[in-house]
């Protein structure tokens, strides 16, 4: 049931903090800030992790990457399901496999998994739906625990298979040696808090709603993002273009030099998430890039960042500012209700957009 919500999409918005919050109380030790083991599942001997999962499943994935790459040192390698069946993919030893799914039935996962399965590759399900094909034949299942999904556009189970891959991300962490006692707990810590957070960050949808409008009469937006944020602007265009129709591209702000800024003119919204870590100057100068050419742009932030862009950026959002592991957590349901408040806007069926389904059991 919708409750008091207008639309499924909307309620599962609001239910993520509850959900993101399930979710990593099932990986850690709430009382030792620590993730728990899980049977069967060693990632010391790793060569590498293989995720494979489809649309937004895949682009978790693709966050993940940063995290196992720079808490664990373990090369991740990331594909969309329906290209790695069909090219013949190298397995090596050592290989683990990581498949996402929030329906556990999307057939090219399925496939993906049973040819990895067939290598003799060790297979692990991220899976939302515990009694799903891919559960049954994975050789382990990893849960997110976002609760049943209706809207077909995914939100609370990508925010979930997010938590679940920080949780998988810290145990690769110890369990490679690259993460002390005292790092385990601060990221354990961070998790723990990201349902706050997100909470706060979600408080923002006032403000977020008033920027629907600007967009929605634009045929074109570009979302930026650098690192753990490139991913997410691939996310933030897909749910733009599944539930507003509206074409949305997502870049590395660092690629726009290498075309899209051929792009840009007067009145283009840009979409800009730029937290205040390491990259932010960098990503600063994309904002000043694009905004010279005339670009609308709307940078997400948080509150040092929103100091440095005063003045720079045509609008600002302030979201909290969260750890390595948890601001994208935040960016996303920002990101979410952006989507959400357009496509409201502009009238569309949100949890049943033209010409989609909610879960791709055919090829
Ligand atoms: O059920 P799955 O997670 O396997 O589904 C994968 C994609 O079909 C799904 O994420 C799709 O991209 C969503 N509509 C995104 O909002």
């Amino acid at each position: 049931e919708k409750g008091n919500h207008r639309h499924f999409m909307e309620k599962e918005i609001h239910e993520q903090p509850e959900m993101i919050g399930r979710t990593v109380s099932h990986y850690v030790d709430a009382f030792e800030n620590r993730v728990h083991d899980i049977s069967g599942l060693d990632f010391r001997g790793a060569s590498r992790l293989v995720i494979v999962g489809c649309g937004t499943a895949a682009y978790a994935g693709e966050i993940a990457r940063y995290w196992f790459g720079s808490l664990a040192r373990l090369a991740v390698e990331v594909e969309i399901a329906s290209e790695f069946r069909y090219r013949d993919p190298v397995f090596l030893p050592g290989d683990i496999a990581l498949f996402i799914s929030q329906s556990g039935e999307t057939a090219d996962t399925l496939e993906a998994m049973r040819l990895a399965a067939a290598a003799g590759v060790q297979t692990l399900a991220l899976v939302n739906t515990a009694h799903s094909t891919i559960a049954r034949e994975a050789s382990l299942v990893v849960p997110t625990l976002a609760g049943p999904e209706i809207g077909v556009a995914s939100t609370k189970a990508f925010t979930c298979q997010l938590s679940a891959l920080a949780c998988l991300a810290v145990l690769a962490g110890r369990h490679r040696g690259h993460l002390d006692r005292a790092q385990e707990a601060g990221h354990v810590a961070s998790l723990l808090a990201a349902p706050g957070l997100m909470v706060r960050a979600i408080e923002s949808e006032d403000e977020i709603e008033k920027l629907a409008q600007g967009i929605a009469g634009y045929p074109t937006v570009l979302y930026l993002g650098r690192n753990q944020y490139f991913p997410l602007a691939l996310e933030a265009a897909l749910k733009l273009k599944e539930i507003s129709y509206i074409h949305a591209e997502g870049y590395a702000a660092g690629e726009l030099k290498h075309g899209p800024i051929a792009l840009i003119e007067e009145g283009m919204p840009v979409i800009v998430i730029a937290p205040h870590d390491a990259l932010f100057d960098k990503t600063r100068s994309s904002i000043q890039q694009v905004a010279s050419r005339g670009a609308h742009v709307i940078a997400l932030t948080d509150p040092d960042g929103a100091s440095a862009l005063a003045g720079e950026a045509a609008r600002i959002v302030t979201l909290p500012s969260g750890s390595q592991l948890t601001s994208v957590l935040l960016f996303a349901s920002a990101v979410q209700l952006l989507a959400y408040h357009v496509a409201v806007y502009k009238g569309t069926d949100v949890d049943q957009p033209r010409n989609l389904a909610k879960s791709v059991t055919v090829e």
